[in-house]
This record gives C-alpha cells, sequence and structure tokens, in this order.
C-alpha cells in the first residue's frame, strides 16, 4: 500500500513509566494526524545522541484521533531508545510516518481475531484491537511475558476485548508461552495477528498453520532507512527475499521460511 509520507515535529504530551526499561510516549501533533493502520511504524529521530546516527523504528501503539495524538510504546534497549524514555513534556520529536504495511482488518465484525503479542510487541496489538472493536468486532487478546512486570498497558487492552495472559514464571495468568494457553484448546478463531519475539510468533504460525488459520506476523528486523533503500531489513521468504520496511513489516507467515 503506497500512502504519503510526513515528517512531523510532535509535541511530547507525556512520558509514562510503565517499568524499569518501558515508557509509553504520547506525541500531539498541531495539524490533524494523518491516516495510519495497525502494524504501520514510524522513524524517529534522536536528538542530542551523538552515538545514534539513523533514526529508530517504533511501532504505532495507539492513535486517539480525538485528542490528535499519536502513541508510541518504548523498550529502552539501546541508547537511543534510552534516550526516548527520558523525553519529558513539552519536548519535540521528529517522526517520520506513517511507514511499512499494516495488518489485515477483518471485512466483518463477525470474524473472530485473536491478537497474540510478546513483551513490547504488544504495541501495534492495541490499536489494532481498537479498530476492529471501532467496527463491531470482538478481539481477543492472548499477550505473554516473562513475569507480572513485562506485561503492559493491561488496563487498556480490557477497554477492547477479552484479555488471556501468560507468563513464563507463572507470576500472572497461565504459566508458560503463549502457544500452550487453554484458551487455543477451548475456542476457534478465523485469524491471527501475532506481533513479538520471533521465537513466540514463528510459534504461533506453526500453531495456526497446524489449525488452518491465516496467520499476519509483524517482523520487527533491524532497520535504518526505513524507506527501503538501505537493505539491511531484509527477510527471505517464497517469493524471494523483500524488504521489511517495504513490502512488511506484516506478512502472511506462509509467505515466510518459518514452516518450511
Ligand atoms: Fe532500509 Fe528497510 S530499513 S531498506
Amino acid at each position: 500500500m503506497k500512502m504519503k509520507k510526513y515528517v512531523l515535529d510532535l509535541e511530547v504530551v507525556s512520558n509514562e513509566v510503565l517499568s524499569n526499561i518501558h515508557a509509553l510516549i504520547k506525541l500531539r501533533a498541531t495539524d490533524p494526524l494523518p491516516e495510519m493502520y495497525p502494524g504501520q511504524f514510524v522513524e524517529v529521530r534522536v536528538e542530542d545522541s551523538p552515538s545514534t546516527f539513523l533514526r529508530r523504528p517504533i511501532s504505532v501503539n495507539f492513535v486517539d484521533h480525538r485528542k490528535n495524538q499519536l502513541w508510541l510504546l518504548i523498550a529502552a534497549i539501546g541508547e537511543g531508545t534510552r534516550h526516548l524514555i527520558r523525553l519529558r513534556a513539552g519536548d519535540r520529536l521528529n517522526c517520520l510516518l506513517p511507514l511499512g504495511n499494516g495488518f489485515t482488518l477483518p471485512e466483518s465484525p463477525g470474524v473472530k481475531m485473536l491478537l497474540v503479542g510478546g513483551g513490547v510487541g504488544v504495541a501495534p496489538l492495541l490499536y489494532m484491537g481498537s479498530e476492529i472493536k471501532k467496527k463491531g468486532g470482538e478481539p481477543v487478546f492472548l499477550l505473554g511475558a516473562r513475569s507480572k512486570e513485562g506485561l503492559l498497558e493491561m488496563d487498556l487492552f480490557k477497554q477492547f476485548g477479552r484479555v488471556y495472559i501468560t507468563t513464563e514464571d507463572g507470576s500472572v495468568g497461565e504459566k508458560g508461552f503463549v502457544t500452550q494457553h487453554t484458551v487455543l484448546n477451548e475456542e476457534r478463531f478465523d485469524r491471527i495477528a501475532t506481533c513479538g519475539p520471533k521465537p513466540m510468533m514463528m510459534s504461533v504460525a506453526r500453531y495456526a498453520e497446524r489449525a488452518g488459520i491465516e496467520c499476519e506476523a509483524s517482523l520487527e528486523n533491524n532497520m535504518a532507512c526505513g524507506i527501503g533503500a538501505c537493505l539491511c531489513c531484509v527477510e527471505k521468504t517464497i517469493d524471494g527475499n523483500i524488504r521489511v520496511c517495504q513490502e512488511g513489516p506484516v506478512l502472511n507467515t506462509r509467505k515466510l521460511l518459518w514452516l518450511h
């Protein structure tokens, strides 16, 4: 999908600490934000960080159209993202958006969607769930983390649908991995959308394949330019190499070599 891209200087409205490495940044635009789809991403410019030359790709976590706000969920895992979680209200963040292709939204409210996320990979699923609910659907979330502290935005997810949880240490929800949750044996879903660590998405893709369910995954390959020029995000697929920032980041898992 070709969409016009914008470079916007957005104002930080708030930067909320969610855990020792996670933060939720809410950004406000002066003019109405352009249309963005769940699964698309933003390349943000990190100012005042001499070691961070390139923009950083961050998933769209939520778009609050009423307040004209864009939300980004940040995991501080490198110099650039550590800088981002220190931003304060009133600071500005330069964003290139919207980038990439998002998840396929269900064509009717009757399509039963399961949204499976792990760690900070839950980010695009909040916006996806809100868009499904807006169109009358009832998304089901299956969210996993190592432990309770890694579960992010749980109250927000609950506003949009049923939420099932797994933690590896059993501190909340069922103990184990998302693909071991009992809801997968008890309910039938029409489609799955997933985002999170690669081993988790691969196991979700294998589950979907066994169950005969269409599945899309949002890949988190390393990215630099975000606009198809540097080739650092290449992924092998059954149709040859693709650039995840252009043809993805959301891809049907049957196209990937994960199942082969
Ligand atoms: Fe540069 Fe994809 S990030 S080509």
